[in-house]
C-alpha cells in the first residue's frame, strides 16, 4: 500500500500475528474507501518521526500476564523518555486498538498504557480505544468491525480528505486492492548445482527454521538444534491423558540455559497432509523455487525472507507452512472468493469475508476448526491460487514454546520437556478428530532417530531463583515442569551452599493415573530432601477427581496457610506455572485470603500487598493454554 501519498499510518505489535492480521485489514479497509494507508511494524518504525504523522492507529497486542511484544519494547522505552514533554505530539490523531484475553489480570494492558501514554504527549484520539477479546465468542474482530466503521465515520468528520468519495464508497469486494507480499522465482533445474538438487542435510538444515510472514528478524535462524533421546510415557491411563517426559541432547553446539527458561522448538508436519495441499493445489513438489519480499514502497510490513538458495517446492511447503492449522484468517477467504470460478461459491467466500458473514464465517472457521485444507476443499472451483497467495495467506509453521523441565546443573548438555499431547474431537455431523502437531510429532518421535529439531531459547516469567531463596510453588499438571527443573537444581546447589525451604503445591486428577513424576518429588519429600519438612519445606497434592468434590492446589494451599504466611513473611517467592487461564487467578484469590486473615485487612489492602510482591519479583507466573 502506497508510501509517498499515504494518510493513514498503522502501527502494529504483533507477537503472534494476530495484531499484523488486524493492521492489515484496518489498512485495507482505508484503502478501499480511498485512503492510502501504510502498514508498518513498531520495531521497523522511526520513533522520531511520530510527531509528523497526521493520523496513526495503533494495533497492540498484550500477551501472557500483560506483557507487550518483543516488537513494541525499544518502541515503547522511546516514548517513556521524560524530555519528549506533553506537547511532543500535538499535530497528531491517533485511535488504539488492543488485543487481548480478559481471562487475564492486566486484560489489554498494553493497549491502555499506550493510549494513555499518547494523550500525556499531547496527541489527540480519533475515537475511543477498541479492545479486541479472545474470550468473545467471535473473538476480537466483534470489536474490530463496528470500532472500525467509528474510526472511518469520524476521520470523515474531522476532514472529508481522508475519504474523497465519502467514507461508505468502497472498491467492491471481488477486487483486490493488494499484490502478494512475495515473490517466487521458479529454477530451471539444469541451470541449479547438483548440491541443491539432492538436498543435502546441510540444506535442509539451513531451511529448517525460516518462517515466512511474521517471525521477528532474530528468530530466523534457530539459536541450535536438538535430538532426541528420550521418549517416555508418564501418565498411567493413556486414554485420558498422555503427559510425556522427553529428553534432548544439543546436535554440535550447546546453548547455556537457566531453570524457567522456555525452548521453543520448530515441529515437522505429516507428509500426507503435505502431499494432499500440493495436489489440491495443483502444484508441482518437485520444482525448485526462491522466494523473496515482492519489493514494495513500504517493505516495512513484509517481514523478513526467506530462501537463501532454491529449494524444492514440497520442501518448503513441508518446512514453512502449516497446511492443518485451523481457522485460516477472514482475508484467505477474500482472496480464495477472487479465484473462485462456481457463482455460488464466490458469493459464500464474499460473504464470509465480509462484516455481515462474520459470525457465520466463525462458526465455519473457528468454532469447527476447519483446517486450511479442509476449507481448501470445501470450496473446489477455487483454483489457480496463485503461490505467492497460499505463502502469505497459510499460515506459517511455527515454533511452540515449551518449559524447560531440566536443570542445566543436574542434566548437563541435556534439555528435558514435559509434554501434554494433545488430541481432541471436534463434535460435527462427522465428528473430526484433532491433534495438536507438535506434541503429537514429538511423541511420534523415536529416541536416537536422526533428526535435528530448530529450537530458539529464551527467558520466560519464571526467573531462576538463587538457592538462598525460600520458594512457594505451584505447578498442577504440566506446570510442575519448570519445578522439576528448580528442585534439581537446588539438589546440586545444596552439595555446595545452604539452601532454603521449598513448599510445593502439585496438582492433578488422580494420585494413581496422573500424578507426574511421583518419585522424584516423594524423594524430595523425604528426609534430606529439597521438600522436607526438616528444612522448612513440603510437598502438598491436590487429586481433583479421587473425590466426590475437586480439591484443586489453591484449596490446598489455603489449608497450610500458617506455614506459608510464615514463609512468605521469611521473604519467600511464588512461583505459579500451568494450562488453565483460570488457576493462575484462583490461585492468586488463595494468597490474597492468606494475605487477609493473617494481616486483618482489608481485601484492597491484601491485593496492594501481593501488587509489591509482584513488582519486587516475587510473585511470578507462567500460564499456557
Ligand atoms: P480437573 O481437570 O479435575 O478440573 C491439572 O490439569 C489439574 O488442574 C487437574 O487436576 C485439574 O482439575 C486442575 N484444575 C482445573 N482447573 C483448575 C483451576 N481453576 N485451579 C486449579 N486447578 C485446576
Amino acid at each position: 500500500m502506497g508510501e509517498k501519498q499515504r494518510k493513514l499510518l498503522v502501527l502494529y505489535a504483533s507477537q503472534t500475528g494476530n495484531a499484523l492480521d488486524a493492521a492489515e485489514r484496518i489498512g485495507r479497509e482505508a484503502e478501499r474507501r480511498g485512503c492510502p494507508a501504510s502498514i508498518v511494524s513498531t520495531d521497523e518504525f522511526d520513533p522520531s518521526s511520530l510527531p509528523h504523522e497526521e493520523a496513526v492507529v495503533f494495533v497492540v497486542s498484550t500477551t501472557g500476564q500483560g506483557d507487550s511484544p518483543d516488537s513494541f519494547k525499544a518502541f515503547w522505552r522511546f516514548l517513556l523518555q521524560r524530555n519528549l514533554g506533553n506537547s511532543w505530539l500535538q499535530r497528531v490523531r491517533f485511535a488504539v486498538f488492543g488485543l487481548g484475553d480478559s481471562g487475564y489480570q492486566k486484560y489489554n494492558f498494553v493497549a491502555k498504557k499506550l493510549d494513555k501514554r499518547l494523550l500525556d504527549l499531547g496527541a489527540t484520539t480519533i475515537i475511543e480505544k477498541g479492545l479486541g477479546d479472545d474470550q468473545h465468542p467471535s473473538g476480537y474482530e466483534a470489536t474490530l468491525d463496528p470500532w472500525m466503521m467509528s474510526l472511518w465515520s469520524t476521520l470523515y468528520q474531522i476532514n472529508p480528505k481522508y475519504f474523497p468519495k465519502g467514507p461508505d464508497v468502497m472498491i467492491p469486494q471481488d477486487k483486490l486492492i493488494d499484490q502478494p507480499k512475495y515473490r517466487i522465482l521458479c529454477h530451471k533445474r539444469d541451470t541449479l548445482e547438483p548440491e541443491l538438487m539432492h538436498e543435502s542435510a546441510d540444506i535442509i538444515q539451513r531451511a529448517r527454521g525460516m518462517s515466512p510472514g511474521i517471525l521477528s528478524k532474530d528468530k530466523s535462524k534457530p539459536d541450535c538444534f536438538l535430538k532426541m533421546t528420550k521418549n517416555e510415557v508418564l501418565t498411567k491411563d493413556g486414554n485420558t491423558k498422555d503427559v510425556r517426559h522427553f529428553e534432548f541432547q544439543f546436535v554440535s553446539s550447546s546453548i547455556k540455559y537457566e531453570v524457567g527458561d522456555v525452548v521453543e522448538l520448530l515441529p515437522s508436519q505429516d507428509s500426507s497432509a503435505i502431499d494432499a495441499f500440493i495436489k489440491r493445489c495443483e502444484l508441482d513438489p518437485e520444482s525448485f523455487i526462491t522466494v523473496c519480499p515482492r519489493e514494495t514502497e513500504n517493505s516495512g510490513s513484509c517481514g523478513d525472507v526467506i530462501t537463501h538458495v532454491p529449494i524444492k517446492l514440497k520442501t518448503f511447503v513441508e518446512l514453512t507452512m502449516d497446511v492443518t492449522s485451523a481457522s485460516p484468517r477472514r482475508y484467505f477467504f477474500e482472496v480464495m472468493s477472487f479465484y473462485a470460478t462456481e457463482e455460488h461459491e464466490k458469493e459464500r467466500l464474499q460473504y464470509f469475508a465480509s462484516p455481515e458473514g462474520r459470525d457465520d464465517l466463525y462458526n465455519y472457521n473457528q468454532k469447527e476448526r476447519r483446517s486450511v485444507l479442509e476449507v481448501l476443499e470445501d470450496f473446489p472451483s477455487v483454483q489457480k491460487m496463485p503461490f505467492e497467495w497460499l505463502v502469505q495467506l497459510v499460515p506459517s509453521l511455527k515454533p511452540r514454546a515449551f518449559s524447560i523441565s531440566s536443570s542445566p546443573l543436574a542434566h548437563p548438555d541435556q534439555v528435558h520437556l514435559t509434554v501434554s499431547v494433545v488430541t481432541w474431537i471436534i463434535p460435527h455431523k462427522i465428528p473430526r478428530p484433532r491433534k495438536g502437531l507438535c506434541s503429537s510429532w514429538l511423541a511420534s518421535l523415536t529416541p536416537d532417530q536422526e533428526i535435528n529439531i530448530p529450537v530458539w531459547f529464551h527467558k520466560g516469567s519464571l526467573p531462576a531463583p538463587p538457592p538462598s531463596l525460600p520458594l512457594i510453588l505451584v505447578g498442577p499438571g504440566t506446570g510442575c515442569a519448570p519445578f522439576r527443573g528448580f528442585i534439581a537444581e537446588r539438589a546440586v546447589q545444596a552439595e555446595s551452599s545452604p539452601v532454603a525451604p521449598v513448599m510445593f503445591f502439585f496438582g492433578c486428577r488422580n494420585r494413581d493415573t496422573d500424578f507426574l513424576y511421583r518419585d522424584f518429588w516423594e524423594s524430595h519429600a523425604r528426609e534430606g530432601g529439597m521438600l522436607s519438612e526438616e528444612k522448612g519445606g513440603g510437598l502438598y497434592t491436590a487429586f481433583s477427581r479421587d473425590q466426590p468434590k475437586k480439591v484443586y492446589v489453591q484449596h490446598k494451599i489455603r489449608e497450610m496457610r500458617k506455614k506459608v504466611w510464615d514463609l512468605l513473611c521469611d521473604g519467600a517467592a511464588v512461583y505459579v506455572a500451568g494450562s488453565s487461564t483460570k488457576m493462575p487467578s484462583d490461585v492468586m484469590s488463595a494468597f490474597q485470603e492468606i494475605v487477609m486473615e493473617e494481616t486483618g485487612g482489608s481485601k484492597e489492602m491484601a491485593s496492594r500487598w501481593l501488587k509489591a510482591l509482584e513488582k519486587a519479583g516475587r510473585y511470578n507466573v507462567e500460564a499456557w493454554s
